[in-house]
């Protein structure tokens, strides 16, 4: 795990009807990953993309693919976002009851694993799975839609698992997805963060390069 905090913005902000050319924005904007939203229409109340748009961004760029996935049934989409190009896969906890299972066939593949916890679902959710996820996302939205506004209690969140990590020396990535600005960005880099998400505040940016660069502090 490198200090230096990461950016990775959500192409669920971009054009859909451009994505090859945001995509290529994003490359030339400095941005750290790729982050896909994948929503099936049940786990969250909205339906963005599949495997097909994850094959399609990774024609396009040589970023690393965060894969996002808020499905009803994710242990049935890995092997798919695998076969995409997707090179970290995160699910969320309150959607699998084998988390250990899926964790390691993410592993097993090469690829970086993780879990997801929505802003109601506590840090202890995840900490017997620690040492199996390469990266924890916590969401600071209710999932399925971008613009909405951060969540500050996830501030805490993200110190208690740092404070968790720190303690069992784990290399852990914490991700914060949803709300993502110049300023609840440096309050999570504080917290104890590494990876922020931003899908709005960069792609509605006058300048999306010298607002990544300002995420990233
Ligand atoms: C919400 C997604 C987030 C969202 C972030 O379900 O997981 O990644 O796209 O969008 P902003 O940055 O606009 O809150
Ligand atoms: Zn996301």
């Amino acid at each position: 795990m490198t200090n230096r905090l990461k950016i990775a913005p959500s192409i669920l902000a971009a054009d859909f009807a451009d994505m090859g050319a945001c995509v290529k924005l994003l490359e030339n904007a400095g941005a750290d990953w790729v982050h896909l939203d994948i929503m099936d229409g049940h786990f969250v109340p909205n339906i963005s993309f599949g495997p097909q748009m994850c094959a399609a961004v990774r024609e396009r760029t040589q970023l690393p693919l965060d894969v996002h996935l808020m499905v009803q049934r994710p242990g049935d989409w890995i092997d798919p976002f695998l076969d995409a190009g997707a090179d970290i896969i995160t699910l969320h906890v309150e959607a699998e009851v084998h988390l250990q299972r899926q964790l390691a066939r993410i592993r097993h593949a090469g690829r970086k694993a993780g879990l997801v916890i929505n802003p109601g679902t506590p840090v202890y959710a995840v900490e017997c799975m620690l040492e199996y996820c390469d990266v924890v996302l916590i969401m600071s939205v209710n999932p399925g839609f971008g613009g909405q506004e951060f969540l500050p209690h996830t501030l805490n969140k993200i110190e208690k698992l740092r404070a968790l990590a720190i303690k069992r020396d784990l290399p852990l990535e914490i991700e914060v997805d949803g709300g993502i600005n110049p300023k609840t960005a440096r309050q999570c880099a504080k917290a104890g963060a590494t990876v922020l998400v931003a899908g709005s505040s960069v792609f509605f940016a006058d300048d999306p390069a010298d607002m990544i660069s300002t995420l990233r502090g």
